[in-house]
């Protein structure tokens, strides 16, 4: 959702980092130009133009992502809901904010998310990482209060509280070199620069795709089959395609703008087509009836460590993942979401139902595990840069 004027407007917000006693550094030498390090046959990432890519960006926003000194009651960090042993996820059903309320969505992995042309499960409008994160930093309730700077006396005394700390006015003055003068715009550069190079590729899916034929074993590459088969099979990679496994993604050689949201079938409250009030998809922003229940198709990197699943993490494994495809679409029996989600009108084609058998639905887990890239799981470039000290951590 795209946040309102004001809101944007006192992003500006201006605290004077020189009261703050912060030195401007122009005798600094320049840092050498940004070099993508990118896993075998990723396209180059587009970056706005009004953030290039640096590195003293990058580490900036790796303190920030991991700081809890940036939620209102220094509770809650990025990392928080986005933790690296989980992919960047959390766990958990729904992550709950500072005031105690439970966010409506799941907590998405936040791996390639350079490559996302829209960002959030179902969220037509936000595009760009430095807009996505006025929700939590900033949001006042809609759907929830996330990290609580819900007004500007909150957001000034987070931006004293980090350029209190001699580490922030060094890394401030090294990531933004031409002022002294520090807002949110820049902890939202720094921040945006930081997730930009949260790229993961290193799976065994990965090295299989780039000729290593021994990196799959006989189940996976049985699984990987099936989820491309035109015989019968489940094409799962109509939807989950390309070299993210996801809905469509953006880069140098894919410039232009196409978004594609998908209704797989999950509810049918009341058999009226309906998803849960609050959850409804891309019919929350657009109100067209037929796009009730349609989300984003996520990426399958990773999925194994990212669990719960879904947009509200109603399906628990990945086991039960196949038999809602298998079925085509949930039945939910009884409570107030009752209904048979294989006959929701608005469910996506070529989701009618999908026979596996039991050692087929093997195969296609034992894939979806090669698809987890240890390495990103535990890559030192993404962890807490301050795990000693407690203002840092999840
Ligand atoms: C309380 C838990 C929580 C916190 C704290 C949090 N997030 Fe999230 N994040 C979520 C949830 C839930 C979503 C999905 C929101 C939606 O779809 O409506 C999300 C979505 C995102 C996305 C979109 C990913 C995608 O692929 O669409 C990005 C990027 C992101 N968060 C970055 C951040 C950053 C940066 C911070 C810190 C400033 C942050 N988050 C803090 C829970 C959290
Ligand atoms: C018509 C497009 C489409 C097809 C075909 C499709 N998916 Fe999906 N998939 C989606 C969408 C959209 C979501 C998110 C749905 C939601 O949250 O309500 C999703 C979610 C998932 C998730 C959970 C992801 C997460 O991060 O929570 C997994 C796992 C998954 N799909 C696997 C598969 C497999 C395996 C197949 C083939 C059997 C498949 N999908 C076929 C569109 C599709």
């Amino acid at each position: 959702m795209s946040p309102p004027a004001a809101r944007r407007a006192s992003m500006a917000l201006l605290l004077s980092a020189g009261a703050l006693g912060c030195k401007p550094s122009a005798d600094r030498p320049a840092e050498a130009p940004w070099v993508w390090d990118l896993p075998p046959g990723f396209p180059a990432p587009l970056v706005p133009a009004d953030n290039p890519m640096s590195a003293a960006k990058v580490a900036l926003g790796r303190m920030l992502f991991y700081d809890k000194r940036l939620s209102a009651d220094e509770s809650l960090s990025c990392a928080t809901c986005h933790q690296q042993a989980l992919a960047f996820s959390d766990g958990r059903t729904t992550p709950v904010g500072l005031e105690g309320d439970a966010h409506p969505r799941n907590a998405p992995t936040l791996a390639n998310v350079v490559y996302a042309p829209r960002l959030n499960w179902a969220d037509p409008g936000t595009k760009a990482l430095e807009a996505q994160m006025e929700g939590p930093l900033f949001g006042h309730g809609a759907p929830i209060v996330e990290m609580g700077l819900v007004d500007e006396p909150r957001r000034e005394a987070a931006l004293a509280r980090l350029l209190a700390d001699a580490r922030y006015r060094e890394a401030f003055a090294r990531a933004f070199p031409d002022t002294a003068t520090y807002t949110f715009v820049h902890v939202g550069k720094a921040l945006a620069s930081f997730e930009r190079t949260l790229v993961s590729g290193m799976s065994a899916w990965d090295r299989y795709r780039a000729g290593d034929d021994a990196a799959l074993g006989p189940a996976e590459r049985r699984g990987m089959y099936i989820t491309r088969d035109h015989v019968g099979g489940a094409l799962c990679h109509h939807c989950h395609d390309g070299f993210n496994l996801s809905g469509p993604v953006k880069h140098v050689d894919a410039p232009f703008d196409e978004v594609v949201f998908a209704n797989i079938g999950l509810y049918n409250v009341g058999g009226t087509g309906a998803y849960p009030e609050g959850n409804q998809g891309l019919y929350e922003h657009t109100k067209n009836l037929s796009d009730r229940g349609k989300f984003r198709t996520p990426t399958l990197r990773n999925i194994a460590v990212t669990g719960p699943y879904m947009h509200d993490g109603s399906v628990a494994t990945l086991e039960d993942v196949l038999t809602v495809y298998v079925e085509g679409g949930r039945v939910i029996e009884a409570g107030p979401y009752a209904g048979d989600g294989r006959k929701n009108p608005h469910k996506s084609a070529g989701l009618s139902g999908t026979p596996l058998s039991a050692e087929q639905r093997q195969d296609v887990l034992a894939f979806l595990g090669a698809l987890t890239d240890e390495a990103f799981l535990v890559d030192a470039r993404f962890s807490n840069p301050h795990p000693e000290d407690p203002h840092f951590g999840e």
